[in-house]
């Protein structure tokens, strides 16, 4: 079974950003393989990632539905052929894989699209000691529950008052919903200057979080951005990095340490 970081948050807040790093650094400090999983239809994890993904969940489904009305493929031959392609499709990189949801062609096959989706994740997170999932904005995809439970929760806001009380209302929701999880991890992105300092910690103690981690606002990843270069060539020291690698050190603390003994 995999250790599942499922991220969250409202839009545009730095929730694919983050995946990139959480991926990247877990690959880099040897915990890998670890499988990416881009569920949202509108991401682009594989362009933070550079790795370009030629297929998704849901065209091959589409594909395979197309195929199925001509009567050519039925039964298990068809449920084999949509398993085989997904599996083509998996993007294989150095030290993790990625595999995008996409988005359905047809009307009304999210739902079938997410379950495909479920089920490759069950079955292929045999493989993989760790999974990342960058979902798109709210808890949609995790109410549909692609997997039944996640070890880390990872909310994304950016430190205004409003996308502190977003998260605060997240949290409501996933308790409400029943999501399933271990731990709860806030993510404060693009942070400029400790304005908001104690609204920060007001949310940690009401949401319960076992982890704050505050990411500054950085030069290089807005540059990286705007030329479309993947963040695993962001330079060694940059703030980030050090930021994901001290979070890290402290969420898998046994595992890291005994490899560095
Ligand atoms: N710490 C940071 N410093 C500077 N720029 C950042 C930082 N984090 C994210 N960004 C930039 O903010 C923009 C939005 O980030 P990102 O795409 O990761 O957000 P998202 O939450 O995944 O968005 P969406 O909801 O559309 O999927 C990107 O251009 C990214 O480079
Ligand atoms: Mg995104």
């Amino acid at each position: 079974m995999s250790y599942i970081i499922a991220i969250t948050g409202k839009g545009g807040v730095g929730k694919t950003t983050i995946a990139g790093l959480l991926i990247s650094r877990i690959a880099a400090n040897g915990l890998s393989p670890v499988l990416a999983v881009d569920a949202d239809p509108n991401s682009c994890l594989d362009t933070v990632l550079g790795a370009a993904v030629k297929n998704t969940v849901g065209r091959i489904r589409e594909d395979v539905r197309n195929q199925a009305s001509t009567g050519k493929v039925t039964g298990i031959a068809k449920q084999q052929l949509l398993e085989m392609k997904i599996e083509e499709s998996l993007v294989e990189a150095d030290k993790f894989d990625l595999i995008a949801m996409g988005r359905p062609e047809g009307p009304g096959c999210y739902c079938f699209a997410n379950n495909v989706l479920k089920d490759v994740i069950s079955k292929l997170s045999s493989g993989y000691p760790y999974m990342v999932i960058d979902n798109e904005a709210g808890l949609e995809n995790l109410s549909r529950r692609i997997v039944k439970k996640v070890n880390l929760l990872a909310m994304v806001t950016v430190p205004t008052k409003n996308g502190l009380d977003t998260v605060r209302r997240l949290h409501q929701l996933a308790l409400e919903m029943k999501i399933e999880f271990d731990k709860l991890c806030i993510f404060v992105n693009r942070v400029r200057s400790e304005t908001h300092a104690a609204h920060i910690e007001e949310l940690g103690k009401d949401t319960n979080a076992d982890f704050i981690v505050e990411l500054p606002e950085n030069q290089d990843i807005i540059s990286f951005s705007e030329k479309g270069k993947d963040l695993l060539s962001l330079p060694p020291g940059n703030e980030l990095i050090v930021c994901i690698d001290n979070f890290l050190k402290k969420l898998f603390k046994e595992k890291l340490n005994g490899q560095r003994s």
